[in-house]
């Protein structure tokens, strides 16, 4: 069930990704994402290293023997990232998938990743890039709509229409993300033409995710409404819930703040307060207008096999719905 040419080119059992998040990608939901039969993804740009990265993707590889893959950030960084570095870490411990994600098509990394026997997702959010990367020879493309939690791009066209659009320009699979935490998300995604999807959100609010209980809490508490965009003076737009720390990077945008004085604000330092201490109102914390829909913490297998039963379900009553009369 479920087989698509994502599944087929990543050897997965269902085409459902964890997407690369910065905070929340460990070992032990990377590897539960890809025992439960999807992919899980860790983060490159979250190890000061790639000695370190190394030591994550052996931690990895000792929990699950199921691909996983790795983000690569083409994202403008506070500190310079030594992808070069990272890229022959995973292919020296036999990563099979690199997801990338940023404003630049990843064409410069493409012939070591290539020799390396890595399979390449890039994901953006908007048509025009999205046909960028299939020119330069991607494996597949993701497209997020606006809706996604992290970096929304700077068009703000939403997953129900990107997708469809994407479909339409590209001839490679295309991953649809944001805006998907359930099989309902997931069934529509496939509808609109995707052959998978990219989750974020949802598996924040699992078990294995290494948050502090009470930003768990918070997402649970949290509705569609609860996020809103920052950074965008810097064109680095990105959704976040709204606490303290994005009002005042708003604040500070609206008065032409340089990236400087943003950073003490929207600065990692401040993030892990949130995410790992559990101070809510200190840094800025991704999240996607789908956290309105998640009312419970469970299991990463509890997610993907709900997601599977239940589009198994939908899509029975969908036949039982659209057959003709
Ligand atoms: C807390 C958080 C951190 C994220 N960090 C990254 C990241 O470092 N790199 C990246 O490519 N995407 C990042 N994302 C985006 C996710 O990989 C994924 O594309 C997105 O969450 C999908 O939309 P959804 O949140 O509606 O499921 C992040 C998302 C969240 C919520």
């Amino acid at each position: 069930m479920f087989k698509t040419r994502v599944t087929e080119i990543l050897g997965i059992e269902y085409p459902i990704i964890q997407g690369g998040m910065m905070w929340v990608s460990c070992p032990k939901l990377a590897a539960a994402v890809s025992n439960a039969g999807g992919l899980g993804i860790l983060v490159s740009a979250a190890y000061a290293s790639g000695k370190e990265l190394r030591e994550d993707i052996r931690k990895t590889k000792s929990l699950t023997d199921k691909p996983f893959g790795v983000n690569l950030s083409l994202f403008p960084a506070m500190r310079p990232l030594p992808n070069e570095e990272y890229i022959e870490v995973l292919i020296e411990e036999g990563v099979p998938v690199v997801e990338t994600s940023g404003f630049k098509a990843p064409d410069e990394y493409l012939p070591r990743l290539r020799e390396g026997n890595v399979k390449v997702i890039h994901k953006c959010a908007a048509v025009k890039h999205a046909q960028t990367a299939e020119r330069v020879g991607v494996d597949m493309v993701a497209v997020v709509g606006v809706e996604n939690g992290g970096a929304t791009g700077m068009v703000d066209v939403t997953t129900f229409v990107l997708v469809p659009a994407t479909v339409n320009a590209l001839s490679l699979p295309v991953i649809a993300g944001g805006g998907v935490a359930d099989a309902r998300g997931f069934v529509a995604a496939l509808a609109l033409g995707a052959e998978g999807v990219v989750i974020g959100t949802r598996f924040m609010a699992t078990h294995e995710a290494p948050l502090h209980p009470k930003f768990k809490k918070w997402l649970l508490r949290s509705k569609e409404t609860d996020t809103t965009l920052v950074m965008r003076s810097i064109r680095n737009t990105h959704r976040v819930l709204k606490n303290k720390a994005a009002e005042k990077a708003l604040e500070m945008e609206q008065r032409g703040a340089t990236l400087e004085e943003l950073a003490t604000v929207i600065g990692g330092g401040e993030a892990a307060k949130a995410f790992k201490d559990g101070e809510l109102e200190a840094g800025i914390a991704g999240c996607g207008q789908v956290v309105g829909l998640i009312d419970e913490i469970v299991s990463t297998k509890e997610v993907i096999d709900g997601i599977v039963a239940g589009a198994g379900e939908i899509l029975q009553r969908l036949e039982g719905t659209l057959t003709p009369r």
